[in-house]
């Protein structure tokens, strides 16, 4: 029985902070972000946006093609919940207006949550064949002000329908999976901003890379050759390039030329290098950005993923793309939305930075600003109200 992504569509900010304009402020040049990091531009959520509207938005156009009583199940990745109580996927389920006969929870493991939502629905799916699951990735990155890890900070959502008939990628069984106690990023409850050993969280990531891609190659007996494209964690565009040449190295066959990485691995990278880091929905912003710009047919290809969340967890697996996948991508969507954002001073940048979520249990509206297709109203009395933007 064939499992995997049926659908697939990636919501951000429609804000976003230029680069080059930070590393101005920052007094870095600008060349280091660009080529160093791999980045250009960065999302940056406004004070009515947060992963629940962006979750809801990047879900909304799946279930105009689908019959959305057949999604008995929603798994919400996320490291930027809401609550610590109530799912985010409640809230999520709200707006949509699932069925009531829906199983509706978030996971939390950094930026493996949503990995981790796919491989249980994919298991599920299985399961109850003629039902369907809907999986989200969506997060807020966030670091210090002036902090190496500022100019990767982004925000998106990715909302995938998983199915046992899948129109874009059927999922391999074999996957090569890698825990391990570390501390490489992590964010105490008392903090909204998250704390890094950058350093030491990009070497986690590559070892953890090479041990999950040997269990793969064991369990798959596939080789990089079979291979069409390698989709990775993006948390900079520059480290995906690192971690294919880093399995190149591993499997002791020349690294790349820039034009053979490119076609590997570059056409994943275009919108993450336009968003910056989206944590547990950046794997899968890729995926899409792969399945919407590569300029060949990739019908039948094999391609990689591999996910990891700081902590740590790493997955490498692969799927293989459907023969019609091109009729039922959300191409134009994510075109238009990334072009007509709007570009924020620095000034207004460090406001919507600084902006602080009132906690006082008091009745507050918050003004709007542009967002997808649902928005935070307000709070009252400690409770969040969203609703459909205009
Ligand atoms: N022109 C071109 N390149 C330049 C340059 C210039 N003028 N100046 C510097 N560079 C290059 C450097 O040589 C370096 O490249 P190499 O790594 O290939 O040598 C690159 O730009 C970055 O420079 P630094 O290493 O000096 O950068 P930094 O120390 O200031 O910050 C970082 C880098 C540690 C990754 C930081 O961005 C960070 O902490 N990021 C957040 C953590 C992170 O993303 N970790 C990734 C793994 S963890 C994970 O995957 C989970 C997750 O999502 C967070």
């Amino acid at each position: 029985m064939k499992v995997g992504i049926d659908l697939i569509n990636f919501q951000t900010s429609q804000y976003f902070l230029d680069l080059a304009t930070l590393a101005q402020v920052r007094g870095t040049d600008a060349d280091k972000y660009r080529t160093g990091l791999g980045q250009e531009r960065m999302a940056v959520p406004p004070p009515d946006e947060d992963v629940v509207t962006l979750a809801a938005s990047a879900a909304l156009p799946l279930l105009e093609k689908t019959t959305s009583a057949d999604i008995e199940l929603l798994l919400f990745g996320t490291e930027s919940g809401v609550d610590q109580s109530k799912a985010a996927a409640m809230f999520v389920h709200g707006l949509l207006g699932l069925s009531k006969r829906c199983r509706a929870v978030e996971i939390k493991e950094a930026c493996y949550a949503a990995t981790a939502g796919l491989q249980l629905a994919l298991a599920w799916v299985q399961q109850h064949p003629t039902k369907k699951a809907l999986v989200i990735g969506a997060d807020i990155a966030r670091y210090d002000l002036g902090s190496p890890g500022e100019p990767t900070q982004g925000c998106g959502a990715v909302a995938m329908l998983i199915s046992t008939e899948p129109r874009l990628l059927a999922l391999d069984p074999e996957t090569g999976f890698h825990a391990e106690n570390v501390m490489d990023f992590w964010r105490p409850n008392y903090r909204t901003e998250a704390l890094v050993d950058g350093k030491y969280s990009t070497l986690v990531y590559l070892s953890t890379l090479v041990d999950s891609w040997r269990q793969y190659k064991a369990l798959s007996g596939r080789g990089l050759g079979d291979l069409a494209r390698s989709c990775f964690h993006l948390p900079f565009t520059r480290l995906a390039e690192k971690a294919f040449v880093r399995i190149c190295r591993e499997e002791k066959i020349p690294e790349p030329a820039q034009d053979e990485l490119q076609r590997r691995v570059g056409t994943s990278l275009l919108y993450n290098r336009q968003t910056g880091n989206t944590y547990a929905a950046s794997l899968y912003e890729g995926l899409t950005s792969l399945l919407d710009n590569d300029p060949e047919d990739l019908s039948g290809k094999r391609i990689s993923l591999f996910s990891y969340g700081s902590g740590c967890m790493a997955e490498f697996f692969s799927g293989v793309v459907q023969s019609s996948y091109r009729a039922h991508l959300f191409t134009a969507h994510h075109q238009q939305m990334l072009a007509n954002r709007t570009e924020l001073t620095y000034r207004q940048y460090e406001d919507i930075f600084r902006y602080q979520f009132p906690d006082d249990g008091g009745d507050h509206v918050i003004a709007p600003y542009r967002t997808g297709a649902f928005r935070l109203q307000g709070v009252r009395k400690h409770i969040r109200y969203y609703e459909r933007a205009t």
